[in-house]
């Protein structure tokens, strides 16, 4: 585990500038672990390099398949073809990352292997069973801790039936999790999502050369169905910058007054975007210029300028296009006009920290009125103006918490310390140094 790494945001002045943020984690994730059941070479032009992708990238090392660094953000991948993962030597540890996790315990499991995985303490404390259940019914085996949890072994086979599997949770991991089980599997292995989750396995595996079906149902639901044993080939992925760190630039600008930033190459994927849309619900100023097409992801260019944002209601449906990015809204919420309400917040208890809970407790620590509610609910009383702040906030070894409390600071009256800002190296690496570089105050408490 790394060391603890205290640090304060101060309150700033105008924030300008332009700046990439680091790439797309999800998207990043994906390219290592199809480029490794790819044949041939893969090339990635601007990974994430965050502990969480690293992890994956020494998984697939594990696995077989080469995954070197040629410079900052381009790596290559030579992969070993579909079905030809080797059993690995050693204990597959991912870190922090439940995406890393889920994924290729689903990969893996189409594959006629034995794989122990485990991670960090907040990973080994979240839900496995929710990709272990479906994967069983496709014929995998799993020894794990209580409710599946890591540290867990998976006996995966070549024989696996496929099946069709309607989601239970509204979660991009578990989808994707059947899916790569099925791209090892004879025959069409579907997955029934009632509400639209991330759709990034889904395109690049059409990308390396699979076939993916998708079908509406007469219930409004989709099927996304994935043809086994296709052929994947290398190709050459262009990673976007990532709309859940483009989030933290973008709403510190809206909160200091005379900002205006600049967020280049920003992924604008529909199914991730909703937290922009309720910005702009807000009342945000945010321009989505020089839109285009970047490898089959949508990307675009985000101005952002101070504007005061009054409270909304954001309805449970949009969950899923801005799943992670709660803690930050929260944080606008809390420096809005009037009560901003979040409805069908269940799955924030099960991310890297309980964020629910730990966004409540740490708004109320920074003095902002919140309340929880029974249905896993958050409502944010906003003043519209600037929260008290001057308390040190608990992260529980969540990167997201951490970074969402910094960007609050900027924006309160006394600063804001969290106990610990060393996560926030698995998904934004040198966060502080961009976000200073716009005119923040973050620094080691
Ligand atoms: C992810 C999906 C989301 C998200 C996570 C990344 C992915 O999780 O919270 O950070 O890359 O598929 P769920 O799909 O489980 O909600």
């Amino acid at each position: 585990m790394p060391q603890a790494k205290p640090l304060r945001s101060s309150t700033t002045g105008a924030l300008s500038g332009a700046i990439r943020v680091p790439g797309d984690k999800s998207i990043s994730h994906r390219s290592l672990m199809l480029g490794a059941v790819a044949i041939g070479e893969t090339v990635i032009h601007g990974l994430l390099e965050g502990e969480d992708v690293l992890h994956t990238a020494a998984a697939m090392r594990l696995l077989g398949a080469q995954a070197t660094r040629d410079e900052a953000g381009v790596w290559h991948v030579r992969g070993v073809g579909l079905g030809a993962l080797a059993e690995p030597a050693q204990v597959l540890d991912m870190g922090n990352s439940g995406t890393a996790a889920r994924l290729l315990i689903g990969l893996v499991a189409g594959h006629p292997i034995t794989c122990v995985f485990t991670g960090d303490a907040s990973l080994n404390k979240r839900p496995m069973a929710r990709v272990t259940k479906p994967l069983e019914e496709m014929g995998a085996r799993f020894v794990g801790r209580s409710g599946g949890r890591l540290p867990l072994t998976v006996v995966g086979s070549d024989g696996l039936v496929p099946v069709t599997y309607r989601l239970p949770v509204a979660s991009a991991q578990v989808k994707s999790a059947i899916l790569l089980a099925g791209l090892n599997t004879a025959g069409a292995t579907t997955v029934i999502e009632a509400e639209p989750t991330r759709d990034h396995t889904e395109l690049m595996l059409r990308h390396f050369g699979a076939e993916v079906r998708t079908e509406r149902l007469e219930d409004g639901a989709l099927a996304v169905t994935v043809i086994g044993q296709p052929e994947l080939t290398g190709r050459t992925i262009h990673v976007p910058a990532d709309p859940s760190s483009a989030a933290f630039p973008a709403v510190a600008a809206l909160l200091r007054p005379g900002s205006e930033v600049l967020l280049n190459d920003v992924g604008m994927n529909p199914r991730r975007t909703g937290l922009y849309d309720t910005l702009v619900e807000m009342g945000a100023d945010i321009a989505f210029e020089n839109r285009r097409d970047q490898a089959g992801e949508p990307v675009a260019d985000l101005r952002v300028k101070h504007g005061p944002l009054k409270g909304v209601v954001v309805p449970a449906d949009r969950a899923p296009s801005m799943i992670d990015e709660y803690p930050v809204l929260a944080a606008a919420a809390a420096c809005a006009e009037g009560d901003t309400v979040m409805l069908g917040l269940k799955e924030l208890r099960v991310k890297e920290s309980d964020r629910l809970a730990m966004v409540a407790e740490g708004l109320t620590r920074c003095g902002v009125s919140v309340q929880v509610g029974a249905d896993d609910s958050l409502t944010v009383h906003g003043t519209g103006r600037p929260p008290k702040g001057g308390a040190t906030v608990a992260t529980a070894m969540d990167h997201r918490i951490a970074m969402s409390f910094l960007v609050l600071g900027m924006a309160s009256e006394e600063p804001v310390s969290v106990d610990d800002g060393a996560f926030i190296e698995t998904s934004f690496p040198g966060f502080a140094g961009l976000m200073n570089g716009l005119g923040a105050k973050i620094a080691d408490a």
